[in-house]
């Protein structure tokens, strides 16, 4: 994800932009840079690759200045290069900008701007903002910004500084965090607190629509209009271990609660009033028209994406989706060919079975769309079409938000090609579109619900746990268990559950705990009888529930309410109590749940 630093006071700042750049590491980037003023011209060093890269170009450029904005970029548009690395320049060089998250609507104004004579230089999004301050710049930096900021659609973090007015930063923010440290004779601006924190501890928190106008002795924090606003000031007391997780004990548990913003991410500028829109895919209706088939193909978590993605596209497509392991896949030879559309989920985009996968589709004749997390990866670079899921870098090994962001990702391309083609009607798709639009605020009542430890506890002395579920509560179940198994060491199996009394039943004996997850009303009373069976042999009963249902409760020992909502969009939501309930047995157990043993976060080996 990407990262800003900002530094205006008396000592260089390159030195300090580098070493807040280096706090931002554990985020994930592919590139950074940084610009200072030297003898009153922007000087600037960007490099595509690690920090100690930008480091030995630093060394031998020596950008000298006091006031200074670095960033480390996470490639969205356009892939990890120097010209796409930030800061971006206009063209006389003489404004610099940093920026975190995505300008939406910057195709029309890089059009806009390309008419009017601006060279861009680069592919990305950001670069539409420098141009913008520009155009504006007449004598006073501010009102260009608070001009060029008003254009702007989509999210920002977002730093200025120009060679005309070489005492100020300026900063803007709108859903993508931005803070303004407060130090004497000094002051900072990061995207995150760990860039700062051996500076300063006492800063501001800009919110939404806020700007920031920072010279070495003033933060003037403005609203939309201008006006000043009078912001208490946060004191920070996490170390710097505890900030990088953003005060979480895990990565793990920092990501899980960065779902609901997260989602926004992947809903953003796809979701429209009443349709779903892909612009970027490049997929025609005669495209979709011609597929016979749709092969959904990776690895471990993303597979299970895969196994709800059958359902997803074949209820809205009508059309036969099988799901292959990736590591399987590539040696069975399977039935595709130019008529088939394989679709390959992998959040790292650099998984070998998967990309071993991909190749072997494309050299049947098939078409492959990557649903991926990494702009610039292998599986994205081959891909014939891509869909970023846009979960942001994942740091504990144990997928959780690239999971729900690949679910998200399939409904809305189901929905796209659903439109294309006329399968569902406007009715349902408007139906499902305003599903999706809730689902960032049901992953904040789940993530409220304080059962997860209370059922941890109980969980954690077990040597065996057996999750059941039907239908899209079986795919769930099924990643429900691999995040128990792979992070609390509990062995555990998911059933189809009208599958377990043939055979598997006979391991259910007095107190195995058995967590169902019965969200499904076309299944309800089926999985009722399941739980019955299992309960009939001494199970303890775990239930996942939408919170209407009145009869789940008489089955079990515990229940987990979800909120209730649309059936076919439950697994986004009723995936997270099951990613809780696994983080907690894993931290009642003491075992290492960012770093489980024998795991890597990718897997580059066959
Ligand atoms: C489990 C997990 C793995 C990955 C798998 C594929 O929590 O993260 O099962 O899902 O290794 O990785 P990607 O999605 O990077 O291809």
């Amino acid at each position: 994800m990407c990262g800003i630093v900002g530094y205006i006071g008396d000592h260089e700042a390159s030195p300090i932009l580098l070493e807040g750049l280096r706090k931002l590491e554990y985020r994930g980037y592919d590139s950074a840079g940084i610009a200072t003023f030297s003898k009153g011209e922007l000087r600037y060093v960007k490099a595509e690759g690690k920090i100690d890269t930008l480091e030995s170009r630093l060394l031998k450029e020596n950008p000298i200045g006091t006031i200074g904005i670095g960033h480390t970029r996470w490639a969205t548009h356009g892939r990890p290069s120097d010209e796409n690395s930030h800061p971006h320049l206009c063209n006389d060089c003489n404004i610099a900008v940093v920026h975190n998250g995505i300008i939406e609507n910057y195709l029309e104004l890089k059009e806009e701007l390309e008419k009017e004579g601006f060279v861009f230089h680069s592919e990305t999004d950001t670069e539409v903002i420098v141009h913008l301050l520009k155009k504006y710049l007449n004598g006073d930096f501010e009102v260009a910004f608070y001009k060029a900021v008003s254009r702007l659609h989509g999210s920002y973090a977002l730093c200025a500084i120009t060679a005309d007015e070489p005492d100020k930063i300026l900063c803007a923010r709108k859903d993508s965090p931005l803070v303004v440290g407060l130090g004497e004779n000094e002051n900072f601006i990061a995207s995150d607190i760990p860039a700062i924190l051996r500076h300063t501890r006492k800063c501001y928190i800009l919110e939404d629509g806020e700007f920031a106008v920072i010279t070495k002795n003033q933060i003037k924090i403005k609203d939309a209009e201008g006006v000043i606003i009078s912001k208490k000031m946060q004191e920070i007391t996490w170390n710097s271990e505890a900030a990088e997780k953003g005060g979480y004990e895990h990565f793990m548990l920092k990501e899980i609660y960065e779902q609901p913003e997260v989602f926004k991410n992947t809903l953003r500028g796809r979701l429209k009033e009443r349709t779903v829109d892909f612009p970027e895919l490049g997929i025609s209706k005669e495209d979709v028209l011609n597929w016979s088939k749709i092969y959904i193909v990776a690895c471990g978590t993303a597979y299970h994406a895969g196994l709800v993605g059958k359902t997803i596209f074949e209820k809205t497509m009508k059309i036969p989706v099988e799901v292959d392991i990736a590591s399987e896949y590539r040696y069975r030879d399977p039935l595709v060919d130019e008529k088939t559309l394989v679709i390959v989920v992998s959040q790292s985009g650099e998984t070998a079975d998967t990309i071993a996968a991909l190749r072997h589709s494309k050299s049947k004749g098939a078409k492959v769309l990557a649903v991926t997390n990494v702009v610039g990866s292998s599986i994205s670079r081959e891909a014939d079409y891509v869909a970023y899921i846009w979960a942001g870098p994942e740091i504990s090994v144990a997928s959780t938000k690239a999971y729900t962001t690949m679910l998200i990702t399939e409904y809305l391309l189901a929905l796209y090609f659903a439109g294309l083609i006329g399968t569902l009607s406007e009715e349902e798709i408007a139906g499902y579109v305003e599903g999706l639009r809730g689902i960032p605020s049901l992953a904040v009542q789940v993530l409220e619900n304080p059962s997860y430890k209370l059922i941890a506890e109980n969980l954690k002395e077990e040597t065996d746990a057996f999750y059941l579920g039907r239908g899209l509560d079986w795919a769930v179940a099924l990643e429900g268990v691999l995040k128990l198994k792979e992070i609390s060491y509990i062995h555990a199996e998911a059933y189809a559950a009208g599958e377990l009394k043939h055979g598997t039943l006979a391991l259910i004996t007095d107190g195995t705990p058995v967590i169902t997850i019965n969200t499904q009303k076309s299944v309800f009373d089926k999985t009722i009888s399941n739980i019955q069976e299992v309960r009939a042999r001494g199970a303890k009963v775990i239930i996942v529930a939408q919170a209407d249902d009145e009869a789940s409760h008489k089955y079990a020992e515990q229940m987990v309410y979800i909120p209730t909502m649309e059936d076919f969009l439950v697994p986004v939501i009723a995936a997270i109590p099951l990613q809780l309930i696994a983080y907690y047995t894993a931290v009642a157990r003491g075992t290492n749940v960012d770093q489980p043993r024998n795991l890597a976060k990718s897997v580059t080996v066959e």
